[in-house]
């Protein structure tokens, strides 16, 4: 394995509009990092996490994880990732318990209720496993958001702005509940939210749509 477990190098990114919303980044996060990306809305940040999840195809450039790349090799790649995305993606109809197992199956791996329940306590979900997420609140649809991207046991955890739109005391308390699982987990994390940054020794700020490598230790 190398030692960068995410690699980019000269990655960019132009919309079927012809807008350019990632100019030529290049950039390698370690195995354990945690890194944290900020900048302005618009400035690129679900653009580049999007193209490392493969959804989003990247128009020129290339990128690895674990030294796989993420078109050849996507199953490789995606297995060993999690995201949590911006907007919420839940199946308003089902049970959280559901939801969450249906996510694991999606990656081919073997039904493990222990390990659903594992992950629901962790998020203070459990008591909730059996209603359906219409039943739930904005922040508690926030946390089955969590549990599915860890559903499938990825050493890679994205988590595009999952804070948004919750106030402020859940929002610290599901920051400590994610550092929580991930350090349980032994998870990597990558995530655009500004109270990860007490986290992290690095940062980046995107700007004119490049990475750009601020040396400030917080
Ligand atoms: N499908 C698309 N077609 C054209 N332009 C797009 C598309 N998706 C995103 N963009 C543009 O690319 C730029 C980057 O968008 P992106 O969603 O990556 O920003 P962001 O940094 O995540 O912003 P935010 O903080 O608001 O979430 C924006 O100008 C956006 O309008
Ligand atoms: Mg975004």
């Amino acid at each position: 394995m190398s030692e960068n477990q995410i690699s980019i190098n000269k990655l960019s990114k132009v919309y079927n509009n012809g807008f350019n919303a990632l100019k030529s980044i290049n950039l390698n996060i370690k195995k354990g990092e945690i890194f944290a990306m900020l900048g302005p809305n618009g400035a690129g940040k679900t653009t580049l996490i999007s193209i490392i999840c493969g959804i989003v195809k990247p128009s020129s450039g290339i990128v690895t994880v674990d030294g796989f790349d993420i078109i050849n090799d996507y199953r490789e790649t995606r297995s060993r990732i999690g995201l949590v995305p911006q907007e919420l993606t839940l199946e308003q109809f089902e049970t959280v318990f559901n939801n969450v197992s249906y996510s694991r199956g999606l990656y081919g791996k073997k039904p493990d209720p222990k390990h659903i329940e594992k992950i629901l306590r962790q998020l203070s979900l459990w008591d909730k496993k059996d209603q359906r997420l219409r039943q739930l609140s904005g922040g508690m649809k926030r946390r089955v958001l969590i549990a599915k991207a860890l559903s499938h046991e990825p050493s890679i955890l994205f988590l595009d702005e999952p804070t948004a739109g919750v106030d402020v005391e859940l929002r610290k308390d599901m920051w400590k509940k994610y550092v929580a699982v991930i350090k349980v987990k032994d998870s990597k994390l990558v995530t655009p939210i500004v109270e990860a940054m007490q986290a992290v020794l690095w940062h980046y700020v995107v700007s004119d749509y490049r990475l750009k490598k601020n040396k400030t230790k917080w």
